[in-house]
């Protein structure tokens, strides 16, 4: 069994030392260094060959993407905001401190990692096994709860009685969580997040226009035309490859196609949302009324999402202005205010389960 403790780091250590924020998200990894700012931030994805050697991290794999020949494998190690691929994210953490983050392979380090709230304990042992065992010296490894970072990172005073409810929007999953003084009261993790949107575009193009594209064109199309709650004017002419001759065609995409693509998925997170809402108890309830719905993660970028979510849920959507950097933010906080050290807990395993 894993039990988490909340211990201030600076208390335990006696003196401060370099510390590192860690944001694995699905899409891209960000990593903090204490007193120095955000030192990396790329996509969380990596190339490597038939022989098991990296030819690529980061964004420079991103650009092999959807491109390689077959000796080479470009993979995201994360999926749905767990590890799904622990040997290649641990070659990935290793190369990142080896080659890109200056001193990054020196010193004993403690390391504060951002979790999903709603995985398994296995799940969330993974995380912390991956940075003990991935040769960069860490000290002391700690958990930082995402959506308590994301809130943190937003501003939103976590410690607080008031009731939060927090929707973080990103790639593989959307996480909907209700936090008071300090901790999760109700938390889900669902799959539905961009890459699910850029998937419904594609079978959507392939469906009603024969053509294949690929997840980049797809993503493209969602970033620029996706709206919430109608299709937008405009188009975006893709390349891709027609079903019935085989070769390639162009391909053009409207913003009423990435509409009647996504809008069945936006519709099934705002139903989750709702699902949370009836199981929050009454007196948080009415912090949320009160306080709205605060939403974070790339997907809170698409248009309209705000006035779905005040359709859908009667309550006011609050935006934060860099969707994708609250979970980061929050860290950095973390990491640098002692008074805020309490949020960070580290994991124990006990030998009884
Ligand atoms: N302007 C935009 N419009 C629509 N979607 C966007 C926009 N900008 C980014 N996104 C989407 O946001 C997603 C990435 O969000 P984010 O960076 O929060 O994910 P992540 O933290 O890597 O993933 P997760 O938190 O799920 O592990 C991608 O699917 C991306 O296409
Ligand atoms: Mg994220």
């Amino acid at each position: 069994m894993i039990i988490s403790t909340h211990q201030p780091r600076k208390e335990i250590i006696g003196l401060a030392l370099r510390a590192y924020g860690i944001d694995l998200g699905t899409r891209v990894l960000k990593i903090y260094k204490e007193k120095n700012g955000v030192v990396y931030d790329q996509k969380n994805i990596l190339a490597i060959n038939d022989n098991g050697e990296i030819i690529a991290v980061g964004d420079e794999a991103f650009d092999m993407y959807e491109k390689v020949p077959k000796s080479i494998t470009v993979s995201f190690p994360i999926k749905n905001g767990v590890i799904a691929d622990f040997s290649n994210m641990q070659a990935l953490i290793q190369e990142i401190f080896r080659k890109h983050i200056k001193g990054g392979a020196r010193g004993n380090k403690d390391f504060f990692i951002a979790v999903p709230t709603d995985i398994t304990d296995v799940e969330k042992r993974a995380f912390l096994d991956l940075i003990e065992s991935a040769k960069i010296h860490a000290k002391k490894v700690y958990i930082v709860e995402k959506p308590i970072a994301a809130a943190v990172g937003a501003g939103l005073d976590v410690k607080h009685p008031n009731g939060v409810m927090l929707v973080d929007m990103g790639a593989d999953t959307t996480e909907i969580t209700i936090m008071s003084l300090g901790g999760i009261v109700i938390s889900k993790l669902i799959q539905i997040g961009g890459t699910k949107l850029d998937e419904d575009i594609m079978l959507y193009v392939k469906k009603t226009k024969n053509v294949i594209i690929g997840m980049k064109s797809a993503e493209e199309c969602k970033t620029k035309l996706a709206c919430a709650n109608q299709g937008i004017e405009g188009k975006v002419s893709i390349k891709g490859r027609d079903l019935v001759v085989g070769l390639p065609t162009i391909v053009d995409v409207t913003g009423d196609m990435v509409y009647e693509a996504i809008r069945e998925d936006l519709h099934a997170v705002m139903d989750a949302v709702k699902v949370i809402l009836e199981r929050t108890p009454p007196e948080i309830s009415s912090d949320i009324i009160d306080n709205g719905v605060y939403l974070t993660g790339g997907c809170s970028r698409i248009r309209g999402i705000d006035q779905l979510m005040s359709k859908e849920t009667e309550l006011k959507a609050r935006f934060y202005e860099q969707p994708e950097e609250a979970v980061i933010t929050g860290l950095a906080r973390i990491i640098e205010e002692p008074d805020l050290s309490e949020l960070a807990s580290s994991l124990i395993q006990t030998n009884y389960n």
